[in-house]
């Protein structure tokens, strides 16, 4: 199987693919908001211990599982354990998850692209007035998008890993940089900028506290993309001599490094849009932010540069974050198309097939549940809330089982795949590796303390979310 398997070209391709994966939605204004309210700087070194001390060995522990199996979450849980041990849920669950926030992703995708069409097309005085995004999501314009946004992923991944995939972020990830560094340029010459930049990077280490630290280690997380079956995928298009541990450093310094100059670009905008603004009334929901606050803020550049200069600066904006949301979402479909072509042994082009229909399906009952279908709109109650479908992917998938998935890998790899197998896989290609410090920090981490903090995590999640 593995001299068939497709594999990347490059190391680069391979870190620009995995850094397209892991820049999303959450890196352009999750980040940035979320660290501005809880502390700033006290937040952004908070984040960076976790990336460095708690993420990258789980992003190892996966990306090196991958590798070695050649295979997608399920196969690599398999192909270890044999089909019929009980780790084989463990990975089919690895490939629902996917499947399930692909839907949710694909929902604020197709948004994002409407947003887009909208700025470039000179309607971004109606995307400023924030009543319109109600208006806009319950339209039938969604469908049309929905409709593109599937159509060019569906183009992407069946072209394959090289010409697919790595393609894609070979010209989206560089022009995604160029486009961000733009935007900070611009952003901070206006006026005010440096209130903002202020409150961003000022540590206030009184903001900290156990929400707080917690809610730092579930962005780092869903940040790099962990907890997907993602990395497996990924590193299973690694060969033997590549260097995987060099290529995860690199991963997650460019994911944190977007995330960190993301925040320069949005917290000057807002600061210039209003000076007086008090950090812990900015909203927490990215969807809010992204639709209702800024376009407001793009809007008001009107007075300074015109109404075409403020269409542009919106429209950069738009497509900046449409190009990280797509090499996210090529990333979160790769993983069931990976699995369907193995398991079933049909073509990527049947199994993108398969999923286009049964992920349409979904991502339309997700899309109708913004009220324009009442039961989908409130589907369930739980947690003393009234629930949407939409929602209920949410807590489900990405809340609650994400660190689950991420604990799994974990104890599999370390108790049941053992700590030697695992390093064999992980010195392939990275010759100083066996011995090295991050060895011994590698594996006593994933033995001991990360599984403890995701059961907590998790634990923490159903108490908060259900109950
Ligand atoms: N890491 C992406 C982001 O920051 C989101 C994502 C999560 C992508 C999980 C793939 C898988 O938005």
């Amino acid at each position: 199987m593995s001299e068939n398997r497709e594999h990347f070209s490059s190391r680069i391709g391979f870190i620009l693919a995995a850094a397209g994966s892991a820049v999303g939605i959450g890196n352009m204004v999750g980040f940035p908001v979320a660290a501005t309210k809880n502390g700033g700087g006290a937040f952004l070194i908070i984040y960076a211990l976790f990336v460095v001390f708690l993420c990258i060995p789980i992003m190892l522990a996966e990306m090196g599982l991958g590798r070695r199996t050649q295979s997608d979450p399920q196969g690599a849980y398999v192909g270890i354990a044999g089909a019929a041990s009980k780790w084989r849920f463990a990975g089919w669950l690895a490939v629902l998850t996917p499947f399930m926030i692909g839907v949710f992703y694909m929902v604020v995708t197709v948004w994002i692209l409407g947003y887009l069409v909208l700025s470039l097309t000179g309607g971004l005085s109606t995307i400023a007035d924030p009543a319109y995004f109600g208006t806009f999501i319950n339209s039938k314009l969604v469908f049309v998008y929905l409709i593109a946004v599937a159509a060019l992923v569906y183009a992407i991944l069946v072209m394959g890993v090289k010409n697919g995939i790595e393609f894609a972020a070979r010209i989206m990830m560089p022009a995604l940089f160029i486009m961000l560094l733009l935007m900070v340029v611009f952003v901070l010459s206006l006026d005010n900028a440096f209130a903002g930049v202020k409150f961003y990077l000022i540590p206030d280490f009184s903001a900290i506290n156990g929400t707080v630290i917690s809610g730092a280690l579930s962005q780092a997380f869903f940040s790099l993309s962990l907890g997907m079956g993602i990395l497996i995928t990924y590193g299973s298009y690694l060969r033997k001599h590549d260097d995987l541990i060099g290529s995860a450093k690199l991963v997650a310094i460019a994911d944190s490094l977007v995330a960190f100059t993301a925040g320069l670009m949005v917290l000057p905008a807002i600061f210039h849009f209003d000076p007086s603004t008090n950090p812990s009334d900015l909203s927490d929901s990215s969807v809010a932010m992204i639709f209702t606050f800024l376009p407001k803020i793009f809007m008001a550049l009107e007075v300074s540069i015109g109404y075409i200069g403020a269409s542009a600066v919106a429209s950069l904006f738009f497509l900046l974050v449409f190009f990280a949301a797509i090499t996210s979402l090529v990333s979160i479909i790769e993983v069931p198309t990976a699995t369907l072509v193995r398991k079933y042994n049909i073509s990527r082009k049947k199994a993108l097939g398969t999923l286009a229909l049964t992920m349409g399906v979904l991502t339309l009952v997700a899309t109708a549940s913004f009220g324009m279908v009442d039961h989908f709109t409130n589907l369930l109650t739980y947690g003393g809330k009234s629930k949407s479908f939409f929602d209920l992917i949410e807590d489900v998938f990405y809340q609650t089982v994400l660190p689950f998935n991420g604990l799994l890998i974990c104890l599999f790899v370390v108790w049941y795949w053992r700590q030697d197998n695992f390093n064999q896989s992980l010195k392939d290609g990275s010759n100083q590796y066996m011995g090295s410090l991050l060895q011994r920090y590698i594996n006593f981490s994933l033995r001991s303390f990360i599984p403890v903090v995701l059961a907590v995590v998790f634990i923490n999640t159903v108490l908060d979310i259900y109950f």
